[in-house]
């Protein structure tokens, strides 16, 4: 959906200074990249932070000059190649999303910015009382998954948030989806997959939501939001899609939980979130059921990747000789018009090259990134 802009260029500091200053954590990420695009093609004030999260004096005084009105925070470790690397990184986990967090958390507050937090959803799992299919998570149930060091920080530190700073806004995405084949998509993930569980679950699909999470800031809510399209999508149902749209020849083998837990160093949380209180703040949100937004998904994706390989076809051709143009992005595993695209982070050394650079070979197959 969203054009890769040149957002770097585009902090707007010298335009009309009355108009409120958007500030961005997470400058190399790819949901950070995503809001940078969004916010240059609303054409609002904004600018990336650049301190790091830890550096409690830096960022206060980036704060105290820039003066921001709202802050998007989607900076945080998620580990390279997945959550698993947080199993063995423990302190440089809770340094970024616990430490880190709150320090953005209490200095926005002392100055009464609002904040919003790219959070996740991944702290629940299916249980007796919430079994596939029936009775979903609302923001109120207390974590009930804690499988992963990952999943366990982000739900001790959803707590204290929510009970100490009430400027924030708590933004619970799940297994991301973007119209793109970014390394970081949930499709692309999956796809690279050696097998797949098959289990429903509640996902966002940036092109729906990020706009929503815009107005939700301007709203100035606060609280906890489950942050999903309403609904949930199995894995073989999202790869059957992927089939149909962009690799007919594609094929998956699926595998049980159990056999997936053996490969894996944590377990994965597979839920369907109750998004309620977000369709009644955004009630848009009711006619984006991800049965049905996911086809919108795979159709954009389809017109991408078809325009990003005439580029790149446009690019090679006048010189035949000339070498791979392809600096942002090589063909992946799906097609070969699959790419990296436009959407993609600012491919930095955070952001995994696109489609291969999913957990693919080693430890092959996890359906559930986070
Ligand atoms: N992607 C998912 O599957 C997913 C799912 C649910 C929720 N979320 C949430 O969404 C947020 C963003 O996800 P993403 O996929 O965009 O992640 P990402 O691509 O890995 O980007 C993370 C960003 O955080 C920055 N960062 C990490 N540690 C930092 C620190 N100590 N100080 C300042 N910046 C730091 C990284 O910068 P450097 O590269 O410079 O370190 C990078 O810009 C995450 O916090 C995650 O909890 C993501």
């Amino acid at each position: 959906m969203f054009q890769r802009l040149a957002h770097a260029s585009r902090s707007r500091e010298a335009d009309d200074e009355k108009e409120p200053l958007w500030m961005v954590v997470g400058k190399t990420g790819w949901i950070g990249g995503k809001l940078g695009d969004l916010l240059t093609q609303q054409r609002k004030r904004w600018r990336f932070m650049e301190s790091r999260l830890q550096d409690r004096e830096a960022i206060a005084r980036e704060l105290d000059e820039h003066k921001p009105s709202y802050v998007l925070n989607a900076a945080g470790v998620t580990g390279r190649p997945n959550v698993d690397w947080c199993e063995d990184n423990k302190q440089e986990t809770i340094r970024a999303n616990v430490i880190g967090l709150l320090t953005l958390c209490d200095l926005t507050n002392e100055r009464k910015i609002h904040l919003s937090n790219f959070a996740t959803g991944c702290i629940y799992s299916y249980d007796d009382a919430h079994p596939i299919g029936g009775k979903t998570f609302t923001e109120d149930d207390p974590p009930n998954f804690d499988g992963s060091f990952y999943s366990l920080t982000k739900g001790l530190v959803e707590k204290m948030v929510r009970i100490t700073y009430t400027n924030v806004l708590v933004l619970r995405l799940r297994m991301p989806i973007s119209d793109d084949l970014n390394g970081r998509n949930f499709i692309t993930k999956i796809s690279n997959y050696a097998k797949v569980v098959n289990i429903p679950n509640s996902m966002t699909i940036l092109h729906d939501l990020l706009p929503i999470a815009i107005k939700a800031a301007e709203r100035k809510l606060t609280g906890v939001y489950n942050f999903t399209n309403p609904g949930a999508i199995s894995h073989n149902q999202i790869l059957d899609l992927y089939a149909k749209y962009i690799k007919p020849d594609f094929k998956y083998v699926n595998f049980s939980e159990e056999e997936q837990n053996k490969i894996l160093k944590a377990k994965r949380s597979n839920n369907e979130l109750n998004t309620s209180k977000l369709e009644k703040e955004f009630p848009e949100l009711k006619d984006l059921h991800v049965q049905k937004s996911i086809v919108g998904v795979f159709e954009r994706m389809k017109v991408n990747l078809a325009r990003e390989a005439e580029e790149k076809a446009k690019k090679s051709a006048p010189a035949s000789t000339a070498s791979s143009s392809s600096s942002s992005s090589s063909s992946s595993s799906s097609s070969s018009t699959a790419s990296t695209t436009s959407t993609s982070a600012p491919t930095s050394s955070s952001t995994p090259a696109p489609a291969k650079a999913a957990p693919t070979t080693a430890a092959p197959a996890t359906a559930t990134a986070k």
